[in-house]
């Protein structure tokens, strides 16, 4: 089939180089010329497994890139639209290049489409466009709205787009159906995972994917829903792990029995220094604004939201019962990303923690594996931005480790042990097994377990809350 992708981000690039594996013919239409004539260079804007080797393959033949919405409108019969939605300052999502993008395309229809949201949107979006289409298509052209939400995670978002859990199609007419159950056939008859040139299999991946058909409006929910319920069983596990410190259980332990319980399932279950991202903060948000919308006051978003920045300020309380005083100190930081396997620092709890502790007059040396030029940008000159973890570490009086970086999780003991000034290792995202930290020389923190240390810690004292500060 021909398609067109409108918008070369995270989704519109991947989703664009995916359909050019599944055999269709992509055009990718994007406004900003200095990233398409980089794309057309051969370059690949984003940190993303396995698509580069994607890009290879269908640049030029299966996948072209474009400044011309019309005439791919023109070309294709399916238009996914995936351009940015971000929030507005009261937190609803800004649809602003949505309309913009569906009156482009709707003087271009010439033949029967289907214009499909493939971003992240509030329920109804899919009923506006389909009046904004209206009110610009030429008499007599027919065509559908449709909801196609994406669900692939930064970092895995190949695997994660052609090994899905699930295919949502939200489509209003049975002939819009089938057209989409079309572009997803490969996939939903599993023919796809036969080819031997198929990125490979992912653990835990379903093959064949279930393919869903609900009503448009449904799968916009569906997608803004299964969001806040993943952000709700982080700031769960969160609120959870308060309590295990309060009381001296360990959260690994408790994530153990209670994720067994095949209802509610391991994943999504790590505590840490909260959720961020592109995604989860803007659609909590997002979701929250719909729901007031409705007349429903959907109170418990307000919670999770809070627990998550509750969350950071728990870690530099944290911080400071390990080292007392903070003025001064000199602290080896891992991972500016927001999370492990990308260079994304949008919303990153990291680098939020990195700014607070520089407001607290911390020196600070950060290592990522790949988000260093980003997070520059961000921090400037008042980070120095080392060569390797161990650079980091060196002389400093405490290692924090903000993201789940899979490196992070493999770090030579000793050799980090002699970088240090004080082996002192407060671990936001729990990569350690604390008593294996001890037996190495460590004091060691991290959350919803107790600290350790080679020699018996005294008892923690936490620190007078400052006027003005969060408890
Ligand atoms: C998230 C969803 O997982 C995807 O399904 C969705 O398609 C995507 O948003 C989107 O809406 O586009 P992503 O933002 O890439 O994907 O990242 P996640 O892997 O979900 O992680 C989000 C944040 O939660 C990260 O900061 C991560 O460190 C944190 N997290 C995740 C935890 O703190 N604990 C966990 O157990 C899992």
């Amino acid at each position: 089939m021909q398609l067109a992708v409108v918008g070369s981000g995270y989704v519109g690039l991947v989703a664009g180089a995916c359909f050019a594996d599944l055999g269709h013919d992509v055009i990718v239409v994007d406004n900003d010329d200095k990233k398409l004539a980089a794309l057309n260079r051969g370059e690949v804007p984003i940190h993303e497994n396995f698509l580069p080797e994607l890009l290879e393959r269908h640049r030029g033949s299966k996948l072209k890139f474009s400044d011309d919405l019309e005439a791919a409108v023109r070309a294709s019969s399916v238009i996914f639209v995936a351009v940015g939605t971000p929030p507005t300052e009261h937190g609803e999502a800004d649809l602003s290049y949505v309309e913009s993008v569906a009156r482009s395309i709707s003087g271009a229809i010439d033949s029967y489409k289907i214009v499909v949201e493939k971003s992240t949107v509030p329920v109804y979006t899919s009923d506006w466009v389909r009046k904004i289409i209206l009110r610009n298509v030429p008499e007599h052209q027919e065509f559908d709205v449709a909801s196609n939400p994406e669900f692939l995670r930064e970092g895995t978002a190949v695997t994660d787009f052609l090994y899905p859990d699930r295919i949502v199609i939200g489509a209003d007419t049975e002939r819009c159906a089938a057209v989409l159950r079309e572009v997803y056939a490969s996939l939903a008859d599993g023919t796809y995972y036969l080819r031997p040139d198929a990125i490979p299999r992912p653990d835990q991946a379903q093959i064949p994917p279930p393919l869903i058909v609900t009503s448009a409006k449904s799968a916009e929910l569906i997608k803004h829903a299964s969001n806040a319920f993943l952000a709700m069983k982080i700031s769960f596990i969160n609120a959870v792990a308060s309590i295990c410190e309060s009381v001296g259980a360990n959260v690994q332990q408790v994530c153990q029995g209670i994720g067994t319980d095949s209802r509610i399932g391991p994943r999504f279950l790590n505590p840490g220094i909260g959720y961020g991202g592109s995604c989860f903060p803007k659609d909590l948000m997002a979701f929250r604004a719909v729901a007031r919308e409705c007349g429903y006051d959907f109170r418990l978003l307000d919670e999770v939201i809070r627990i998550n920045e509750e969350q950071r300020q728990r870690f530099i309380r944290k911080v400071r019962s390990a080292l007392w005083t903070l003025r001064g100190k000199k602290l080896g930081v891992l991972g500016p990303a927001f999370k492990g396997g990308t260079d994304d620092i949008r919303e990153s709890p990291a680098i939020l923690l990195i700014q607070s502790l520089l407001q607290e007059g911390c020196q600070i040396a950060a290592f990522d594996p790949a988000a260093h030029e980003r997070a520059q940008e961000v921090l400037n000159s008042n980070v120095r931005f080392a060569e390797s973890v161990y650079d980091a570490a060196r002389d400093a009086d405490a290692l924090l480790i903000l993201t789940e970086w899979e490196e992070f999780a493999t770090l030579n003991l000793p050799r980090l042990r002699s970088e240090l000034k004080y082996p002192i290792v407060i671990d936001g995202r729990n990569l350690y097994d604390p008593q294996i930290m001890a037996e190495n020389g460590f004091t060691y923190y991290s959350v919803g377990r107790a600290s350790s240390s080679p020699e018996p810690l005294p008892p923690a004292v936490e620190p007078k809350t400052r006027k003005g500060a969060r408890s």
